[in-house]
């Protein structure tokens, strides 16, 4: 085990910040590749002299940091680590990096939903990282549910994020193109659940690089107008849904009034524009029937 100065890391910390990025990239790769938690940097803050054990050398932190500054590799990528809601998330360049703006989906589920002791079975059609998922399965452990994604590989790693989570039971992995592996629970889903691919062709090609060079594209890209995968999702919606059954989709900053469109012309009510955290419209919620 290596080991460092307080006073050499916080030289080195101010050094790095320097020459770009933000405090809280750092931390997270001092805490995942370095195995320096920001609570241990907090509390030996005033004790200069102190020394911390690191897990590697600072060189090749260094390193690191460089490749995420002058390539724009996103930091989740390279501690393939995402910090979202509660969970400690593995994410590799096969799965979206979860933003903290799905993080609101589970408080419209919680709104929705408050009785806790109700037993609803529910859907997540591109579970990409599990995140959604894993945070129902974990508010509601009274729950069944199914996440689904066209991609065995991020089945795999939602699926360890599920495991490494939890030690319950109630949330299954299954591949197939959005409805597809749900056959066997025709009108039986009580809520149903989506963050597809909705940006639209042209905006795609103008994504900043740490995006488009990195995150897949299967996970973004809807389309022309970025409706593609909405429309699948909203038009099958009524065979799977129970009666009263709940769906709730992201969609990009400008479509919610195009997804409730669609939503109230396939015989949703209760359809809803939902914003996130700065006004934008970002969720479109229905019930069916
Ligand atoms: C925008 S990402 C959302 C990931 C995750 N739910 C989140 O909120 O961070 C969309 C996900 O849909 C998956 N996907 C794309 N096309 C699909 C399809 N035809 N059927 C099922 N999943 C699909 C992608 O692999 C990706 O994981």
């Amino acid at each position: 085990m290596l080991s460092i100065s307080v006073h050499e890391l916080s030289r080195w910390r101010k050094k790095q910040l320097s020459k770009g990025g933000d405090n809280q990239s750092l931390f997270m790769l001092l805490e995942c590749i370095g195995g320096i938690s920001k609570s241990d940097l907090n509390s030996l803050a005033l004790n200069n002299e102190r020394n911390l054990n690191i897990n590697k050398e600072l060189d090749y932190l260094e390193s690191i940091w460089e490749d995420h500054l002058f390539n724009s590799c996103p930091i989740q990528y390279l501690c393939e680590t995402a910090f979202w809601r509660d969970l400690k998330l593995k994410v590799t360049d096969k799965v979206l990096i979860p933003r903290s703006e799905t993080e609101l989906i589970v408080d419209i589920v919680v709104k929705i939903f408050e009785k806790k002791s109700q037993n609803i079975f529910f859907a997540e059609l591109g579970t990409g990282s599990g995140a959604i998922s894993i945070a129902l399965a974990l508010t509601y452990p009274s729950w069944n549910g199914i996440a689904t994604d066209i991609d065995k590989d991020v089945l795999e790693i939602a699926t360890s994020n599920f495991i490494n989570s939890s030690k319950q039971s109630n949330l299954k992995f299954y591949c197939g193109d959005w409805w597809s592996p749900f056959e066997s629970y025709k009108g039986k889903i009580d809520l149903a659940i989506s963050n597809p691919p909705y940006i639209p062709k042209d905006t795609y090609q103008k994504l900043p690089k740490e995006v488009k060079n990195f995150e897949p594209k299967i996970a973004l890209l809807g389309g022309e107008d970025g409706l593609k995968h909405i429309r699948e999702i909203i038009d099958k919606a009524p065979l799977f849904l129970r009666e009263k059954g709940w769906l709730i989709l992201e969609n990009h900053y400008d479509q919610g009034e195009k997804v409730k469109q669609l939503l109230i012309k396939n015989k949703f009510k209760s359809v809803e524009i939902v914003n996130d955290l700065s006004g934008v419209g970002r969720f479109t919620i229905g019930r069916y029937k």
